[in-house]
């Protein structure tokens, strides 16, 4: 296969590439020439222990010509992940924060641990495997970090709120990431995929399932160096994607003086403020959200 969109001389780290989405991201950038770093610990849904799941990836890797590396650790352990690589290969160009697990419950049940458990492997460890490659990145002037959210986070979910706090500071950290990575060309994503994996085989009817496969690799044209798009959250299932940002109401002015701010005046302007038929804003930065304050106030 001839790919115009390569990755030579790139190096990936994957994260949870034993598996589902990680393992096709794994398999696609080895095809295309990327050094691939194939991290999972292994395990059933968190279990971990095991280094089966990276081996049969590696392996599937090489014989197909590609080059690719297994490693271990959990993603809790971020220097486990990243001294290894930068020892071998002295830089890391590509990552990919995938791996994740499931610990869901409602309000009443969550214990300290299922939630403790949840921001600790997907947001956590995100944030220090991003943190241990990102002054290299910077060095470099190069590094693509991808950061996978859900729309769990986005929406929020019956029975996940770990989950969903988890995956919604995803969102703030990729784009916190973006705007310190900019001037170094360091950029910064954030995919929320829906794909047929063990974690979602008892989510969807098989019909669904079926037309969910995870080889829709979408957010590898992120980490592709012709790509300069940086702090944006896409949404992608099979075959399809879209870039999602935040809208707002116009808004309305409920006081124009202290007095006036009153339980009484919010209510009375509740639903102006709350209205998206008309002049809606969509807001792409904090200093537009800003701007946009300040004007409100000054009128
Ligand atoms: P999966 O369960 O098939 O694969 C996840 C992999 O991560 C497994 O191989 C597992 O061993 C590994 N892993 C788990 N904890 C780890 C740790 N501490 N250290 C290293 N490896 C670890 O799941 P899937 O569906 O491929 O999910 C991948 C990512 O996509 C996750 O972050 C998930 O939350 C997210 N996601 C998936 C959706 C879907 O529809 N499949 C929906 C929304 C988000």
């Amino acid at each position: 296969r001839t790919s115009t969109l390569g990755f030579e001389g790139r190096v990936a780290v994957v994260t949870g590439a034993g598996n589902g989405l990680g393992k096709e991201y794994a398999l696609e950038l080895g095809r295309r020439g990327a050094s691939v770093v194939v991290n999972d610990f292994g395990g059933v849904l968190g279990a971990g222990g095991s280094t089966s799941a990276a081996d049969a990836v590696v392996a599937e890797i090489i014989a197909a010509g590609g080059s690719a590396k297994p490693n271990y650790a959990s993603v809790e352990h971020a220097s486990q992940i990243i001294d290894p690589v930068m020892e071998e290969f002295g830089k890391v160009d590509i990552l990919i924060n995938n791996a994740g697990i499931l610990r869901d419950k409602n309000m009443l049940r969550i214990s300290q641990e299922d939630w403790d458990d949840i921001i600790s492997i997907h947001l956590t460890s995100a944030f220090k495997i991003s943190q241990a490659v990102f002054p290299f990145m910077k060095e470099n002037k190069y590094g693509k970090i991808v950061n996978t959210t859900s729309a769990s986070g986005i929406y929020g979910n019956f029975g996940q709120v770990n989950y969903s706090a988890a995956k919604m500071g995803l969102v703030g950290l990729t784009k916190s990431i973006a705007i310190e990575g900019r001037k170094s060309n360091v950029h910064a994503n954030a995919i929320a995929p829906l794909a047929a994996s063990r974690m979602t085989e008892k989510v969807f009817p098989s019909v669904m399932l079926e037309k969910m496969d995870p080889k829709f690799v979408m957010p590898l044209y992120l980490c592709h160096e012709s790509c300069s798009e940086t702090g944006s959250v896409f949404e992608v299932a099979a075959g399809w994607a879209a870039k999602i940002q935040t809208e707002s109401a116009a808004g309305a002015v409920f006081a124009k003086s202290k007095d006036e701010a009153t339980l009484e005046s919010v209510q009375e302007h509740f639903d102006a403020l709350c209205d998206f038929e008309k002049d809606t804003v969509k807001l792409n930065s904090l200093q537009e959200a800003t701007i946009r304050v300040m004007d409100a106030i000054m009128k």
